[in-house]
């Protein structure tokens, strides 16, 4: 490159790529076959999708362009459907759609903070957000999930962050990798912080459909009604349709404040109007499909999971974390192994892919993390081998 030609200094990033991908990447050029543990992409997971899903995409209205900003009402019908069927209550006129939640951050960011402005992150959670940050001109500042048997936010670190410049609280419910739910009282001194400290609210529940509990109802921020709160959602995790590029954020709180926000965000929208008219058209036809769907991936997910348990039970040499839903399982390994070197081993010995813990900004270590949705047969038999290189590899 170069040295005269200067880019956006947003996009200062490292762009090689490290020892552990040129190493997958290596493997795949040798045509090995890699156990992946890290799978996450629904598409690829072995899951049966019905044709009707494609052939919804057929229609002679989709010839048609009549551009809404906030999405076509009758799609934010159908999602004010889906969650009724979740016992929630939404209007339509509460709901944005976006073409990904990544986009729906970015407008929210937009929305809400100006380039000295900083939104508030959980650590450990995923790895996107800096990128989300920096292509948006905020800063992020990071407050601490504690494990005590569970997730939960370590107020004190988060009190610690706020400053006039901190404009918003984001928080995954449930939580990606660590699989945490929100709870209430953490509900009540959240609300409590952010009346005080005129903050939003920014609540991901992507993953809110997975429980890993068929019998635990958890708790959204849908509908929060003290403070100004963006709760989103999308087709890429609900319905394992990644591809489809459908989301949503869900706005509530106080009236004047929900008011003026729509106003804005409708300009924001509309600016882009990136949502594709074909996807709008099938999306109550596709959430038709959601029971089938979902059913597939709890079940995966809730298979996968068992197996840890019964792998990693007490006297393994790993400890397996509390998880309450999403797609993710977390080892915390004996102490000295360093994540790095783990990660490698089991690719080189066992070819094996499983994430290391830093990849999701783990506070201390050795964790790995991994997909639930890998298929069962291929995740037994990756765990196995983790499983024979940790009891091999004592101290
Ligand atoms: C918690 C969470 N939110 C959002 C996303 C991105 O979703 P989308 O594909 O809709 O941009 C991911 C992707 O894995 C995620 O883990």
């Amino acid at each position: 490159m170069p040295n005269s030609f200067h880019f956006a200094k947003r996009t200062n990033w490292e762009l090689s790529s490290n020892q552990i991908t040129s190493f997958v990447d290596n493997l795949k050029k040798e045509n090995v076959e890699i156990l992946n543990l890290t799978e996450s992409n629904p598409t690829k997971c072995g899951f049966r999708y019905p044709k009707r899903i494609l052939k919804s995409l057929y229609d002679k209205k989709n010839f048609f362009y009549a551009p809404d900003a906030q999405g076509m009402l009758e799609t934010r019908q159908a999602i004010s459907e889906y969650y009724k069927t979740k016992n929630i209550n939404v209007r339509p006129e509460q709901i944005f759609l976006t073409s990904s939640t990544s986009e729906a951050y970015s407008y929210l960011f937009r929305l809400l903070a100006n380039p000295e402005d900083r939104i508030l992150f959980p650590h450990p959670s995923y790895p996107l957000f800096q990128f989300l940050g920096d292509l948006n001109d905020v800063g992020l500042d990071f407050y601490a999930l504690q494990y005590l048997d569970q997730w939960v936010i370590d107020f004190g670190s988060l009190k610690d962050l706020i400053t006039s410049h901190t404009k918003s609280i984001v928080l995954v419910n449930p939580n990606n990798p660590t699989g945490s739910f929100f709870r209430m009282y953490e509900l009540e001194e959240l609300n409590g912080l952010c009346q005080k400290n005129r903050l939003s609210i920014i609540c991901d529940e992507v993953f809110h459909d997975f429980s890993i509990n068929p019998h635990e109802n958890h708790l959204s921020l849908i509908n929060n009604k003290s403070v100004l709160t963006f709760v989103l959602g999308g087709f890429s995790k609900t319905l394992g349709l990644p591809q489809m590029k459908l989301s949503w954020i869900v706005i509530s709180g106080p009236d004047d404040l929900v008011k003026e926000a729509s106003a804005r965000l409708e300009v924001i929208a509309d600016t882009y109007l990136s949502v594709n008219t074909p996807v709008q058209n099938a999306c109550r036809v596709w959430l038709k499909y959601k029971k089938d769907l979902q059913s597939q991936i709890l079940n995966r997910i809730r298979n996968n999971f068992s197996l840890l348990k019964k792998l990693f039970s007490s006297n393994s040499p790993c400890q397996l974390l509390n998880m309450e839903g999403g797609w993710y399982g977390v080892l915390k390994l004996p102490l000295h192994y360093s994540e790095e070197q783990i990660v490698l081993d089991c690719l080189k010995e066992d070819h094996v892919f499983v994430h290391p813990g830093y990849f999701f900004d783990f506070l201390d270590e050795p964790y790995i993390v991994l997909s639930l949705l890998p298929q069962e047969a291929i995740f037994e038999k990756g765990l196995t081998r983790i499983l024979n290189r940790v009891s091999i590899n004592k101290p």
